[in-house]
This record gives C-alpha cells, structure tokens and sequence, in this order.
C-alpha cells in the first residue's frame, strides 16, 4: 500500500491495515509495510511499475507455467553482488520476465546485454513500457535491453548468454525442454554460463540432474524467505562435449 492510495481512502486500507494486525501480528504486519514500502521506493528509483500479482489462470497459462510475481529487490542485490558482470563479455537472460524488473535491474550493472523472455503479451507489453520509462528516468549502465514475447519452450538461446535467471516461472516438462535449450546452445558454443535458479523451499530442485552444470553454491539469503537461491556454473570442457558430438548424443 502507497501513502497516495492511503490518504486517498483511509478508511478501507486503515480497515486492511488493522485485519493485517490481526493476522500477521503487530511485528509481522510492520514488516509487511516495511517490505511494501522498499519494493516502492526501489521502483520509483527506477521509474517503473512491476509490483502486483497476477494468476496464472487469468494469464491463460496451461499448469505448468506459473504466476507473475516480482522478485524480492533485496534478492536482486544478493544476485547482482554475486555475479559480478564483466561489460565486455557477459549478457543477461531472465525467463518469464514478466514486467522487466530483473532484466532492468540487471541493466543497472555492467551487462553487454541484457534479455528477457516472457509469455504473456500484457506482462511483455508492460516490461516493455518499464523499460522506456527506465531509460528515460535514468542512465542504465547496460542500453541494450530487450524484451521478447515468446514461450520458453520456442525460444533459442543465444549463443553469448553467459547468465541465465529463472524465479520460479515454469516447472516440469516446460523446464525440462528449457534445460534442453540451454543445453544445445551449450554444445553449439561451449562457455562459461551461470544460472541462477530460485526455487520455493518445498519444490524439488529441477536442476539436480542436468550433469552439464557443477554443483551449485547456495547463495545466501538469511531467514526472511522460504526459497531457495542457487547459483550454477556449466562444465565448461569442450573435450566432453565433443565427446557427445561424437557419440551421435546430441539432441536435435
Ligand atoms: C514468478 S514470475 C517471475 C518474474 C520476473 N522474472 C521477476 O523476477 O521479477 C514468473 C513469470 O514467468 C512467466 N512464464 C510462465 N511460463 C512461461 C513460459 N513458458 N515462457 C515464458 N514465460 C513464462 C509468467 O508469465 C511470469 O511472468
């Protein structure tokens, strides 16, 4: 809740204010404010809109492709601190990026480029429009921005991504035949490539059997969410991945 959409009817989100008292308790409802009020002021720095929940159903989405929900900027800041960009070779991949704000995060570090994928047109559209106001609002250190309308399961890798991200937004099938993108684009160029993969404490981690990263490193996040942050490295050795090549292994 905004102060302007406070003031603007005290009564009714006074009324919210005080049954978020009763469920939550008076720590848990303050620092529900105090999380709301962050998440404002870090889009209003940016100059963009990407709160909000939207269903997955009323996105028209089939089960295995998820809700929009944005990532915790406090994660983003563990994220970016940990990767490290190099601005000359590294590009950024967010899939389901719903309303642009890791891709325009990520933009605020030294990316070469920066990409996101993402379903719907409505959420597209508006991460499109985030990015505009972005751009004007301020000078990002990465200008070369995209965000593309497609399903994941289409969408060729490009062969420089060297940073994939992905919170939560599809599981099963759809996140196996991702893994199989990446994996392709691997073989066709082998590099160093980072995934970042974010994950609800109770899901499996779909990650643990693609043999063609390395065990991954858990990124801390302290005890005020129930997620899981792990950072992944490809096995960069283009001896085994010839190896596959010659081993006829490779899936067309
Ligand atoms: C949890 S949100 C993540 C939003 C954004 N990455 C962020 O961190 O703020 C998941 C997003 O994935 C999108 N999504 C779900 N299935 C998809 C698919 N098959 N292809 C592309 N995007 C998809 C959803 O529409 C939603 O916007």
């Amino acid at each position: 809740m905004g102060i302007k959409s406070f003031l603007r009817n005290p009564i009714t989100k006074g009324g919210n204010a005080i049954r978020n008292v009763r469920r939550l308790g008076l720590l848990g409802a303050l620092d529900l404010y105090s999380y709301r009020l962050r998440e404002k002021y870090r889009d209003w720095r940016l100059g963009i809109r990407s709160s909000g929940f939207h269903d997955a159903n009323d996105l028209g989405h089939v089960p295995e492709c998820h809700a929009y929900e944005p990532i915790d900027y406090r994660c983003l800041d563990i994220i970016f601190g940990h990767l490290n960009p190099d601005a000359e070779t590294d590009v950024f991949l967010d899939y389901g990026c719903g309303k642009g704000r890791a891709v325009i995060t990520a933009a605020t570090h030294p990316f070469k480029r920066v990409l996101g994928v993402e379903l719907s047109p409505e959420l597209s559209d508006l991460g499109r429009s985030n990015v505009s106001r972005a751009t004007r609002k301020q000078r990002l250190q990465s200008t070369e921005i995209e965000i593309i309308t497609a399903n994941a399961t289409e969408y060729e890798v490009p062969d420089d991504v060297t940073v994939i991200f992905f919170f939560n937004p599809f599981s099963g099938s759809v996140l196996a035949a991702v893994q199989g993108k990446i994996r392709q684009s691997l073989q066709r160029a082998p590099r160093r490539l980072r995934v970042i993969y974010m994950h609800p404490d109770n899901h499996p981690n779909e990650f643990e059997s693609c043999d063609w990263l390395e065990k991954p490193f858990s990124l801390p996040i302290g005890d005020w969410e129930k997620v899981q942050l792990l950072a992944y490295e490809s096995r960069v050795v283009a001896e085994r991945l010839q190896d596959d090549v010659l081993a006829g292994a490779i899936e067309s």
